[in-house]
Parts: structure tokens; C-alpha cells; sequence
């Protein structure tokens, strides 16, 4: 007999479970809507209606993403003009499904991309399913905050002089910006520096499609020039999760490469309901001054939670964006993790826990209640956390080279024979996984590097810190 049968909670494990988090969890975390408030009132009203019957896929008057006529193709062509791209396509497996797909229009197997080691994975994998041969760059250090800081221009000057002396004909840059944690770089001179060099640049705006709603937020990636420009309509616009948005602007890529790589990757059933939700989104910052006004607002929150939380002894990150918000723990005291933990005993769920820190999702507009809850735990720390935490050592920026050119492309490395070793027994190996500080921390090897004793070293002592996420693993995999 079928024993799930019996059980009556069979089928409904995971909708317990969302109803459960739902309603315990103060969310300082994605998505940026922060449980519905920050949503845009046409979004907010269309999620009151009965979901049945708008849960459609591409009926002929609807269209699709890739379709030329059709609902769908307007509203990508009034968004493009809202943004002043191109053209757009919106996408509904986030910004990574739309990274990948950039990746896979415009370049070819064997190309090369110039990539900041913070890459997100997805543009990783892309590389693996496009044959390309990424390049990476590390990004600068700021020790008094225990974290990675955007590059400036001088910076990346080093990097694309590092690149002609190593001669290397890129074919693409990426820049991540801005960082997950909140911090921008001045794009306009960055783009024009790798135009002028005749490289075309892709921005991964993840986290900063909500830029150009204010004057006082840094420039977007679009009016600064940008090729390509992928937008998380879910992390920094009021839009629903895994919705998303890829703009091209300029002639450097034909529309027609571009569709070929969303073809590679898109669903032929996209969910119209969650593209109507990514056009409504992605309208917002041109809602002025309503969105204008919704930023004033976040900034001044901001200003206002840092002086609290600064009152009460905690160290706040500088950030150029007023939606997120870092405790540093570099200074002593607990690490970031072990804060995270605390949090959530209080029901109080952090975005990005790290060694140096944690960082909060304050979103376009958080719960009433949040910083005085979040103000009333931390105070508890050192009474109620049943593991007291221990001081942290100030973290040792990993000694990744400025550029690093891979041993194997990542494919090879990806889908090549492998086998674990020990990490020490691994010097000299090409290693065939990233090996990363804590998801989506900055790799320290990514598949197809050598691991060279340097930075064996440093894992070596410093593994023991993420011990608390279940540690650094003592092995590695690498090629055969
Ligand atoms: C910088 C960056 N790019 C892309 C992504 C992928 O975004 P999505 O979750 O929309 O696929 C992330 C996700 O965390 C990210 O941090």
C-alpha cells in the first residue's frame, strides 16, 4: 500500500513550511518588495485577484519574450524606452538565466571574457556553457571593513595594462555593480575605459536596477554606456521573485545573437503573469516622483538605523545604496555568522551573513517594527546566544593575483576526469570546482585554475573561520 496515502500532510510539506516562515520570520532579506509593501500599487492590486485564470502561458495574443508581436514584445518595447536601451527582454529565471544567455548570444567558444572575481556563479556557468575563457581581476581590500571594495579607475587602469602586458585580446567585460554589499563604482569612466580599448561590457546590475530612480543614488549602468545591462527585478526593484530584465543598447550586438542565447536557455511556457509583474517592476523608477520619493525616504531610513545601531555599539559598513545595510564585525566580538544564528533565533533573518559581518536587506520599505527588534537581540547577544561567540581575527584579504588567466577553460575543467585530493597534496593541481569563502563570497580558485602554494596557505589558516556553515571542505577536487 502507497503509505503517502495515509499521511495526510503529503502534498502540502512545502506549502506548510512557506506559510510557517511566512509568518514567523522578520525579513531583512530579499526579495526587495519586503513582503508585498514595497510593491507598486498595479502589482499590489493584481496579486488580490483570483490567480487562476491569469496563470497563462504564450497564447497568441500574449506572445512571449522572443516573439515579435504580442503583449509581451510591446511591453519589452515600452521598457526599453522607459530605459532608453535598444531593445529589452524580460526573463523569468532571474538574473542568472539572462547573464547566461548574454553570454551564450554574443560570444563564441573560445573567447574571452574579463571577469572581477566577484562574479556571481551563474556567469561562471554561463562560461562553462559557452566554452569561454574568463579572465579574472581581484577588486581591492578595505581592511578596516573586512571587505572587498569596488574597483575605482585607477584600479582597473592596473587591470587592462596587467591585461596588454600579458597580451590578451579580450572580447568582453563584465562588471558587477554595484557589490552585494551595497557599494558602487564610478561606472561612467569604467565603460569608457574599456570602450576606448574597443571592449564591449556587460553589467550585472543585479543589485542596482533601482538606481536610476534618484538623483542621489550612483549613476546606472545604462546612462553610463554599458552595452549589455542585466536588471534583478525581484533584488532591487519591487518586482516578483526570479523575474528579471536584459537590456541592450548601442550596435555591438546584433538583436538576433542575443535571441539565439535566450533561446539556448528561456522556457517555451513563461509565465505571463510573471512577465506582466517584471513590466510593472521595471516601470517603477520612472514613476516619479512616487519612486523618488519611496528612495528619499529608504536614505533617510538608513541614516536613521545607523545612528541607532551606532548608538548601541555596533559598527556600520559605508554604502552607497540606502537599501542595504552592513554590521561590521571585524573590530572583535561576534563573527558574522554566528550573529546571523542569533538572529534567527530571534526570528530575525540577515541576507548576506559573513566573517566581517552581516548585512540586511532593508528593502523599499521594511516592517515598523524592525529596528527595534533587530536593536532588542543584538542587545541579548551575549546572554542568550547558548555558544558564546568568539572574537573574530581580522580577516586576511585572500592573495589572489591582480590578473589571473585560467590553466584550462572552465568547460574542460567542469566536464574533464576529476578526483579529490587533500588540499596540501593539491598544490600544483588544476582544480575542477570553485573554492569560494561561503557562497556568494569571492572565489579564491575557480575551476581551471592551478592552486599555487600561496594560496593553499592562506586556506590553511583561515579555513577555520567558516567552520560555522559547516566549514572549508580539507579536500579539493581537481583534473586528473
Ligand atoms: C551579483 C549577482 N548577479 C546575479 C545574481 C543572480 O540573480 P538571480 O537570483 O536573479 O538569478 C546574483 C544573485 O545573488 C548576484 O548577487
Amino acid at each position: 500500500m502507497n503509505r503517502d496515502r495515509l499521511n495526510p500532510t503529503a502534498g502540502t510539506v512545502l506549502l506548510k513550511a512557506l506559510q510557517r516562515a511566512a509568518a514567523f520570520t522578520l525579513p531583512l532579506h530579499l526579495p526587495a518588495h519586503g513582503q508585498g509593501r514595497g510593491f507598486p500599487p498595479a502589482l499590489a492590486a493584481l496579486l488580490t485577484e483570483p490567480l487562476g485564470p491569469l496563470d497563462l502561458p504564450e497564447l497568441p495574443s500574449l506572445g512571449g519574450p522572443l516573439l515579435p508581436h504580442g503583449a509581451v514584445a510591446e511591453a519589452q518595447r515600452a521598457t526599453a524606452k522607459l530605459w532608453g536601451s535598444r531593445c529589452c527582454w524580460f526573463g523569468v529565471n532571474g538574473s542568472t538565466g539572462l547573464l547566461q544567455a548574454a553570454l551564450l548570444g554574443v560570444l563564441r567558444p573560445g573567447q574571452r571574457l574579463l571577469c572581477p572575481r566577484n562574479l556571481h556563479r551563474s556567469v561562471l556557468h554561463g562560461a562553462v556553457l559557452a566554452g569561454l575563457e574568463p579572465i579574472y581581476y581581484s577588486l581591492p581590500f578595505s581592511q578596516r571593513w573586512g571587505l572587498s571594495q569596488p574597483v575605482d579607475v585607477a584600479w582597473f587602469q592596473r587591470v587592462l595594462a596587467a591585461v596588454a602586458d600579458q597580451g590578451c585580446s579580450m572580447d568582453l567585460a563584465l562588471l558587477v555593480n554595484p557589490t552585494y554589499q551595497g557599494l558602487s563604482a564610478p561606472l561612467t569612466p569604467l565603460v569608457r575605459l574599456c570602450h576606448s580599448q574597443g571592449l564591449p561590457v556587460l553589467v550585472d546590475e543585479a543589485h542596482g536596477s533601482h538606481f536610476r530612480a534618484h538623483g542621489g543614488l550612483p549613476r546606472d549602468a545604462l546612462a553610463a554606456g554599458a552595452d549589455l545591462v542585466v536588471h534583478s527585478t525581484h533584488k532591487s526593484l519591487p518586482g516578483l521573485t526570479q523575474t528579471a530584465v536584459l537590456h541592450s543598447c548601442g550596435a555591438r550586438f546584433s538583436r538576433e545573437d542575443l535571441e539565439q542565447g535566450l533561446l539556448l536557455l528561456q522556457t517555451s511556457s513563461p509565465s505571463v503573469l510573471l512577465l506582466a509583474a517584471t513590466e510593472l517592476a521595471a516601470a517603477w523608477p520612472h514613476q516619479q516622483p512616487q519612486a523618488g520619493c519611496v528612495l528619499s525616504r529608504a536614505m533617510d531610513r538608513w541614516c536613521h538605523w545607523q545612528q541607532q545601531l551606532t548608538r548601541a555599539g555596533w559598527r556600520v559598513s559605508p554604502s552607497d545604496d540606502p537599501l542595504r545595510l552592513r554590521l561590521c564585525t571585524t573590530a572583535g566580538g561576534p563573527d558574522g555568522l554566528a550573529l546571523d544564528e542569533h538572529l534567527l533565533r530571534f526570528g530575525i533573518g540577515g541576507e548576506l551573513p559573513e566573517v566581517a559581518g552581516l548585512t540586511f536587506y532593508l528593502g523599499f520599505q521594511p516592517p515598523r517594527q524592525a529596528l527595534g527588534r533587530l536593536r532588542d537581540a543584538l542587545a541579548q547577544l551575549h546572554w542568550s546566544a547558548p555558544n558564546p561567540p568568539g572574537v573574530v581575527e581580522r580577516v586576511q584579504p585572500a592573495p589572489t593575483p591582480l590578473l589571473a588567466r585560467s590553466a584550462v577553460p572552465p568547460r574542460t575543467a567542469w566536464f574533464g576526469p576529476s578526483r579529490r585530493l587533500p588540499l596540501k597534496e593539491a598544490v600544483g593541481h588544476v582544480v575542477a570546482e570553485a573554492v569560494t569563502p561561503y557562497p556568494p563570497g569571492i572565489p579564491l580558485l575557480l575551476p581551471g585554475e592551478r592552486l599555487d602554494e600561496e594560496r593553499c596557505t592562506w586556506l590553511f589558516h583561515n579555513r577555520h573561520l567558516w567552520q560555522r556553515l559547516g566549514g572549508m571542505l580539507d579536500t579539493v577536487k581537481v583534473l586528473m
